[in-house]
């Protein structure tokens, strides 16, 4: 299989067509067969229960190509079984976990000439999604859905890639207990996005959100968890029932405790201890691990020691490990690494 000419060096996190998507359609309350499609375009009614009400659910995986030349996927099942949570929670039908890990397998293969090649820093981003279809206009969830993947070839999320970035806690509030924040909604993007518009305007790179019941705690970003580091080491993250359960990061506090040894802890982590901390940074499949450099909360700047030129030592150890694992010259934990071809 020829890969496309890209310069897969300089892509950016953009959307890119790709050749092939996978669709299944939810009717008479069962999935079909599913299949690969050449359409990138969706046709609805005016009345979607997508449209109207922002019932839909996302995902986001990658496709990395190993030195040794394979293409692989990192614990698919996980984001399997969170698009089930999130279904659930949207009173969406469940998307069979089994199915998804080889629609993904599937989609992955037939865009194969768009998995960015080892070495060039770039990866192929797998999104799959689902939303209500058919007319709805009172307040209840769809009797339809579709389920859909489409890959994206994408380079660093954060511009300069590995620069540590400056990010400020946001006055606006991401997620409310009992809320939808544990979920990969649609809706919970939505709503980030003035926030965002608003940081950026302000010259930071993202927002650092804080819980919104006591204002104290930190949660997370708009699209990543955060992991900081103590003076002795340690590996903390936050621990809360309103941010998103990272694949990233669940799957960095085991190499953290692992690989490399370190003590780690996931427990509540107070605004104020963050001047505490020597390094942080933001995990996620888009994120990667991208430092933060410096917090800034209404003026008021927390530099960590790490600095704004490079990662600190520990982060720097858990992206290798981390990456190392994805690109296949560290052994993968039973499990983590799905061979698609
Ligand atoms: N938090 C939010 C709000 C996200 O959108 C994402 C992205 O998926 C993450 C965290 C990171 O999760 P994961 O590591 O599973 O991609
Ligand atoms: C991801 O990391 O997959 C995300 O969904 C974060 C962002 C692009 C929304």
């Amino acid at each position: 299989m020829e890969k496309k000419n890209l310069d897969w060096e300089n892509i950016g996190f953009n959307y890119m067509q790709t050749d092939k998507r996978y669709v299944s359609n939810y009717k008479d309350g069962k999935w079909d067969d599913g299949a690969l499609i050449d359409d990138a375009n969706i046709v609805m009614n005016e009345c979607a229960g997508v449209l109207q009400y922002a019932q839909t659910v996302f995902e986001g995986l990658k496709a990395y190509t190993t030195e040794s030349g394979k293409i692989v996927t990192f614990r698919p099942d996980l984001n399997a079984s969170r698009m089930v949570d999130s279904a659930r929670r949207l009173e969406m039908p469940v998307f069979p976990e089994d199915r998804f890990v080889d629609a993904v397998a599937e989609v992955v293969r037939a865009n194969a000439a768009y998995v960015p090649p080892y070495g060039s820093g770039a990866t192929l981003y797998i999104r799959p999604y689902m939303f209500g279809i058919n007319p709805v206009i009172g307040v209840k969830p769809a009797d339809e859905y579709q389920f859909r993947i489409f890959t994206t070839p994408v380079g660093p999320y954060f511009k300069g890639g590995a620069k540590p970035i400056t990010i400020c806690v946001s006055d606006f509030d991401r997620a409310a207990p009992h809320g939808t924040g544990h979920i990969k909604a649609g809706l919970n993007y939505a709503m980030s996005l003035h926030a965002i518009v608003t940081a950026h305007a302000d010259g930071f790179d993202e927002n650092m959100y804080l819980d919104s019941a006591t204002r104290t705690k930190v949660e997370e970003t708009g699209g990543a968890n955060f992991i900081f580091v103590t003076k002795d080491n340690k590996v903390v993250t936050p621990h809360s029932s309103t941010i998103l359960p990272s694949i990233t990061r669940r799957s960095i506090m085991y190499v953290a405790e692992h690989y490399l040894g370190l003590e780690v802890e996931e427990r509540d982590v107070y605004f104020d201890e963050v001047k505490d901390f020597v390094e942080c940074g933001l995990c996620g499949t888009a994120a990667v691990i991208s430092p933060v450099g410096k917090v800034v909360n209404h003026g008021e700047e927390i530099c960590f020691p790490s600095g704004m030129e490079k990662m600190g030592p520990i982060t720097q150890k858990l992206y290798d490990t981390l990456t190392g694992i994805q690109m296949g010259h560290i052994e993968a934990p039973e499990g983590w690494i799905k061979v698609i071809g």
